[in-house]
């Protein structure tokens, strides 16, 4: 049979980036003990006001047809919440989604097509790549280097912009790293955007956890607002992944052709999501205050566990669910010592690699597991490092870890 080519584009894109998780799964179903470090899911619930809020809007017969922008109570409540950033913004300017996911790959369609280059720092949240090959796009990647913070520097990005780049997709606070952009970051990013005419998309649905640092938006800065598309959702704020609310902001024209896209992939969103998710964003929750302590204190927790040992560095993250660990002095890289750290010790982190070709040193670990879960994980990480050492693989350093 024949089938079209967005099939081939992704067909690498599915199973072999999360291979570990899906063995530390596998196991974990014939009741082995896996630490899961692998998945940025909150290891908190939806606040059950928030889910009666859901369940009394379908008893109330919200089930019916939205429309293609979202539930005007939704919108009105968007136009609220960004209104402090985007002083003139409007319905004209919001479209809602089930979800960033949703909303990132729409907006691709709208702004690359066949040949454009989307650039974006590398690592990259795992689905960016599908995202831009799906648009018919290609990925160029930006290296984010650990002595920077893992922030985009801006000679990195000009030296990766050809007269293809479209797009700069920027993510703060960033999956896989936990960088938060500053305002003179963005704004020294922003400056090459407008020379090379680029759109940026502005992927922050992390905004809510921060730990340290503001958060700005590229929204914010005045001479970027006519080229930026924001997209974001309720997935991390209010721990609800699973009911696939989120959005876009961007200029009036930019949504005006986004609309037919996401009219013809959603036919509207759902009225009772809609719903709950407006009174997500007009009511006080205390959700993202929780998370982000616990994710704040684990983060720190997790480096200063790792600091005394020799054979692992990690990069203390200003925000998101997650630490990055450099592993390249055990002798392997990420992947080999994410599959090692799994079949030996029953630990499941995601390789570096599994997020871009400059992240293959790194292992990436969630931070959402209790604090004595994560302590044991790097008890286990220094069980295997010990080893290493004892074979004799790398530079036999003092291994502290007990
Ligand atoms: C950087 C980033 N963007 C988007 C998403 C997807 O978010 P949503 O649940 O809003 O689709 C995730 C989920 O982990 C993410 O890490």
């Amino acid at each position: 049979m024949r089938y079209a080519p967005i099939t081939d584009r992704l067909h690498d894109l599915g199973g072999d980036k999360w291979a570990v998780h899906n063995a530390a799964r596998a196991r974990q179903a014939q009741g082995e003990d896996i630490i899961e470090l692998s998945i940025g899911e909150p290891d908190i619930t939806t606040d059950p006001a928030l889910v009666e809020h859901c369940v009394d809007a379908l008893r109330a017969g919200r089930t019916r047809y939205s429309n293609g922008r979202g539930e005007p109570g939704l919108v009105d409540a968007l136009i609220e919440t960004y209104a402090p950033r985007f002083p003139e913004i409007g319905e004209e300017n919001v479209l809602c989604f089930p979800g960033t996911q949703t909303a990132l790959f729409g907006v691709m369609l709208a702004l690359a097509g066949d040949g454009h280059g989307v650039l974006t720092g590398d690592p990259y949240y795992a689905t960016y790549q599908g995202v831009i090959r799906a648009a018919g796009a290609h990925l160029q990647p930006v290296p984010l280097r650990m002595e920077h913070g893992f922030i985009m520097q801006p000679e990195d990005l000009a030296a990766a912009i050809t007269p293809d780049s479209r797009v700069l997709v920027l993510n703060t606070p960033h999956n896989p790293t936990g960088a938060v952009l500053t305002r003179e970051a963005l704004e020294k990013l922003g400056e090459l955007c407008v020379t090379h005419d680029l759109w940026i998309v502005c992927d922050e649905v992390y905004e809510a956890l921060i730990f340290d640092g503001d958060f700005v938006s590229p929204l914010e800065i005045e001479f970027l607002r006519e080229r930026t598309v924001v997209v974001s959702s309720i997935s991390k704020s209010h721990a609800a992944t699973g009911f696939r609310s989120g959005w876009s902001i961007g200029p009036v024209e930019f949504s005006r052709r986004l609309l037919p896209i996401s009219e013809t992939m959603l036919f509207g969103n759902q009225p009772f999501i809609a719903d709950m998710t407006e009174a997500a964003l007009r009511q006080e929750f205390d959700t993202a205050e929780r998370l982000c302590e616990a994710l704040g204190r684990r983060a720190a927790l997790l480096y200063e566990t790792i600091a005394p040992l020799p054979m692992l560095s990690a990069a203390m993250p200003q925000g998101g669910m997650f630490l990055m660990i450099d592993v390249a002095k055990t002798g392997l890289d990420g992947e080999r010592f994410a599959w090692k750290l799994l079949e030996e010790e029953g630990v499941a982190v995601m390789p570096g690699a599994s997020f871009g070709d400059s992240a293959a040193s790194l292992i990436r670990v969630a931070l959402t597991v209790p604090d004595d879960v994560l302590l044991q994980a790097v008890e286990r990480m220094g069980n295997v490092c010990r080893r290493l050492a004892e074979e004799g693989v790398s530079p036999v350093g003092d291994m502290a870890l007990a």
